[in-house]
């Protein structure tokens, strides 16, 4: 049977989700040997209850040499022994369950670690079974930059093994060696690990690196290409669970799109990272026009499937589908110094250092995120806005632990400093002393507080992960306005991306009966609201009256 049959009997949790990502190795440290584990993560978990999240979603936890923090993997059917045991996780797994909690696990199946023991096999004999698990050639062509994801690091996509006496093909770091997808058997091990980790009973996958699956690999058959692939991954979920969900990360341009939601047949959701580009560039330029341009090269999607939208996460603020001169705009409002950009594509900094600490704005861009068309994810540490730390290497400067109280090493762990895996920002402006939950929860202000004021208002309208979206035009070129709209319910947002109070006219009459539901601060407020004011960076969602 194929996946399109079984969309019937799918379970549409994750339209509304809200998602929270964490490395269980930097959340909290249980037993003090200074990395996080499965058992502080599960201590946690009434923590993250209360903030309203519904999914998490953690980054790699297998076995691995961490030459790529955990996506180079050594075993698919294992939990990293520094983080807990199999068992540890299913203990988490019931826990989490048991709060309504969803957990979404990364699938990294594009390549694996150098010390997976399938390439050790391939590399040492040529007529291994494992051989052609990989991707080999005696003559590998020039590499176009372009191509190289890695440009600091790495200036090629191939390189020799002197034990195989051949090049094989990488994309990512050389200790991560490419599979090749193409290959059937692969494909069936790629099958076996999703259904090992659903009888474990995970909400789905975020699959990382879906574009590069059948890049520079010649495929087998005409027909067998990337979206037979992600029908195959499909079926092979939803055949195991119907709650199940594949959440791709995928960035490309927005033409592409169709390849990877196909009918509702392939990935339920993608990563917004179009939009989220052109949302950054309207943020620099304190102009709404940008923003509503990329959300209107947004092709529909079929009812099944769903938009990740974010800010940050564990990568860079990757801007490659922005011109030259645009991206130069982000990094002058943004990352004006050389060592807080990297990869000659993006920003390796958190969103509160980015807007100078600025309550305001972090705010808007959040309030944005959350009513955005789509679903909202929250990294670790966004509700308390966590800084970086730009003296460490690449991106371990958005990587840092948990900042939980004002004990030493802000409650992360008990272990000395020298024994921890990644360090806590211990001083400064985001220093665990005086940025951390315990402070925040104490401050009825704090920006805690509003994560959870915000979370449980997002709840309260499905309509903007269900329903049909419409930019409003508006007398204001600052201001970004936006109307959700499902089963006769309609919410209204407007942004003021600009540091200009202003008054905002919307060009429509239909949304003459607006109700206050929630804003930067208490506006005074009537059933005719038109014309809206709006403070400096101010924000106001309504509800509007039919
Ligand atoms: C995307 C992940 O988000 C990134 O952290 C990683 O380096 C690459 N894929 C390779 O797995």
């Amino acid at each position: 049977m194929r996946a399109s049959e079984k969309m019937a009997i799918q379970n549409f949790w994750y339209k509304n989700a809200i998602i929270y990502s964490l490395d269980v190795e930097t959340f909290m440290d249980s037993n003090g040997d200074g990395v996080g584990d499965f058992p502080g993560l599960t201590q946690r978990l009434d923590y993250l209850a209360g903030l309203g999240i519904t999914c998490l979603w953690l980054h790699p936890f297998y076995p691995s040499p961490n030459r790529d923090d955990g996506y180079d993997v050594m075993d698919y059917y294992n939990v990293d022994s520094r983080l807990g045991t199999l068992g540890d996780f299913v203990e988490f797994m019931h826990e989490a369950k048991a709060r309504g909690i969803g957990v979404l696990i990364d699938l990294v199946v594009n390549h694996t670690s150098i010390q997976h023991p399938w390439f050790q096999s391939a590399r040492r004999d040529q007529a291994s079974k494992y051989r052609d698990y990989y991707i080999w050639s005696d003559n590998p062509p020039q590499s176009d930059p372009a191509e190289i994801i890695f440009p600091d690091e790495e200036d090629s996509l191939w390189e020799y093994d002197e034990q195989a006496d051949a090049y094989y093909l990488h994309h990512f770091y050389k200790e991560q060696p490419d599979l090749n997808i193409s290959n059937p058997v692969v494909r069936d091990e790629i099958r076996k690990i999703i259904h090992f980790w659903l009888a474990l009973g995970v909400a789905g996958f975020r699959v990382d690196a879906v574009p590069h699956f059948f890049d520079n690999i010649e495929v087998l058959a005409e027909q067998y290409q990337l979206d037979s692939f992600l029908e195959d991954m499909r079926e092979a979920v939803s055949s195991r669970s119907s709650e199940a969900v594949l959440l791709a990360e995928a960035n490309v341009e927005s033409e592409a799109f169709a390849t990877y939601f196909g009918e509702g047949d392939r990935m339920h959701m993608l990563f917004s990272f179009f939009a989220n580009q052109k949302k950054f560039l309207a943020l620099a330029q304190k102009q709404a026009a940008p923003l509503a341009e990329g959300l209107q090269q947004l092709p529909e999607i079929p009812r099944s499937c769903q938009w990740l939208n974010f800010v940050r996460h564990h990568d860079e603020l990757t801007l490659d589908q922005l011109s030259e001169a645009e991206r130069g705009k982000i990094y002058e409002a943004f990352a004006p110094e050389e060592h807080m950009q990297i990869f000659g594509r993006g920003v390796r900094r958190r969103l509160p250092p980015m807007l100078n600490g600025d309550r305001r704005r972090i705010e808007l861009v959040y309030s944005l995120l959350f009513a955005l068309p789509g679903i909202p994810l929250i990294r670790y540490g966004d509700e308390i806005g966590m800084g970086d730390d730009l003296s460490l290497p690449g991106r371990d400067s958005v990587r840092t632990p948990m900042q939980w109280s004002e004990k030493p090493n802000g409650g992360f762990s008990t272990a000395a400093p020298e024994h921890h895996s990644k360090s806590v920002i211990s001083s400064g402006e985001y220093g665990y002393q005086k940025v951390n939950v315990t402070a925040q929860q104490r401050d009825a202000d704090s920006l805690l507080n509003w994560f959870d004021q915000i979370i449980r208002i997002r709840k309260q309208h499905p309509e903007i992960g269900w329903g049909k979206w419409k930019i409003i035009e508006t007398d204001q070129p600052s201001v970004f306005a936006h109307c959700c709209e499902w089963k006769n319910k309609a919410v209204l947002t407007v942004h003021n991306l600009s540091e200009q109070a202003c008054t905002v006219t919307l060009k429509s009459d239909a949304y003459d009966h607006l109700i206050d539901l929630f804003g930067d601060r208490p506006y005074k407020s009537s059933q005719h609201l038109q014309p809206i004011s709006l403070q400096s960076y101010g924000y106001r969602w309504f509800r509007v009256e039919q």
